[in-house]
């Protein structure tokens, strides 16, 4: 009997209608923008695992060196029977958090990229026979059904995803994900930290341009969804530090002047030469800002770990 279990809560076409909404109120505004859970098809989900590797990009290896040194008081302080991890992609990390939590009866992976899910949850089924996986292919910023599972449920949010949120919607979803968690429950959150540009900046900008690549995915998303001839080679990445919101912000900035055709929307979208659109902001946080949000949503702050550089930060908390 297989304990691997994938459950689609939106119609498949709910994720159509979603992308055409975004896309165009995105792109009919100005500037222009595109929101980036967009960016994770079955190709952006693996350019992102390359990303992770990067020599460039340190927050995956700063929360690893956390989750590797902390996953036995994490386990301790929680002694959670259900892990829910919210944008798990490849679960990589989160093995090491699954292999502490001895009383672990369930883990639920959600996700937007059926294909991360399906891999992830075959990985993990055979690497921890006897663990229920219930995957869940889902938009975390909706409304989420959990499966009923044995407390105390433990959620997860890591690599720092929070940060891709504006600050109105990271309101909004933590205030959705406490309303998930009874008394007894905790929230794991993975935020990068704020830091010089000269480190920030080429995280997302990295020498070997796979960065690039994932940036530019999304372009090719609304190609293939909705029809559309966006000619990614006609867009440069960028990726920029805003001092001011304490954000990485990453552009697409067209390289001509040139007209885009989205039949899927009935539209056609004009750029200007050198014009920019966002993609991505990528906050960066402090530890005063994470328990003031965190009290805002109504959890309770109960450990912040960093790893030995102070780049990244893992933090617990629990219902207030
Ligand atoms: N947790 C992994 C992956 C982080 S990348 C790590 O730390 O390495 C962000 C992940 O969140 C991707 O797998 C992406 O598909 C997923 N994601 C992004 N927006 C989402 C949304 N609105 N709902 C569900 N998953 C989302
Ligand atoms: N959560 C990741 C981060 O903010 C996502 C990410 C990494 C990303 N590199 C990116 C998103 C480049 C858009 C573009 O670090």
């Amino acid at each position: 009997m297989s304990l691997f279990r994938i459950t689609r809560t939106l119609p498949e076409d709910a994720t159509g209608a979603a992308l055409r909404a975004d896309v165009l109120g995105g792109l009919t505004r100005s500037p222009k923008t595109l929101p980036p859970k967009w960016f994770y098809d079955a190709r952006g989900s693996e350019l992102f695992e390359q990303i992770t590797e990067l020599p460039e990009y340190y927050p995956t290896r700063a929360e690893r060196e956390i989750i590797v040194d902390r996953a036995g008081d994490i386990a301790a302080a929680t002694g959670a029977r259900t892990l829910v991890e919210l944008g798990s992609g490849s679960s990589e990390k989160t093995r090491h958090l699954i292999e502490a939590l001895t009383g672990l009866d369930t883990y639920v992976p959600v996700d937007v990229s059926a294909s991360a899910l399906e891999q992830a949850g075959r990985a993990l089924t055979e690497a921890h026979p006897g663990l229920h996986v219930h995957a869940l292919i889902a938009d975390f910023t909706a409304a989420l059904a959990l499966p009923d599972t044995p407390g105390p449920r433990l959620a997860a949010l890591l690599g720092g995803t929070v940060g891709n949120l504006l600050p109105a919607e990271r309101a909004a979803f933590l205030a959705s994900v406490r309303g998930l968690l009874a008394p007894g429950d905790a929230l794991l959150l993975g935020t990068d930290l704020v830091k010089d540009e000269s480190v920030l900046v080429p995280a997302y900008d990295d020498a070997a341009g796979v960065t690039a690549a994932f940036n530019k995915n999304v372009l090719s998303v609304i190609d293939r969804e909705l029809g559309a001839d966006f000619d990614p080679g006609a867009f440069e990445h960028v990726a920029l530090w805003d001092a001011r919101n304490e954000w990485v912000e990453m552009r697409l900035r067209a390289r001509t002047a040139q007209t885009v055709k989205i039949p899927a929307l009935n539209l056609a979208v004009e750029f200007a030469a050198g014009e920019e659109m966002r993609t991505e902001v990528s906050a960066k946080f402090r530890e005063e800002g994470v328990r003031s949000e965190l009290s805002a949503a109504g959890l309770e702050l109960t450990h912040w770990w960093t790893d030995a550089e102070g780049r990244f930060a893992l933090s617990l908390s629990e219902v207030r």
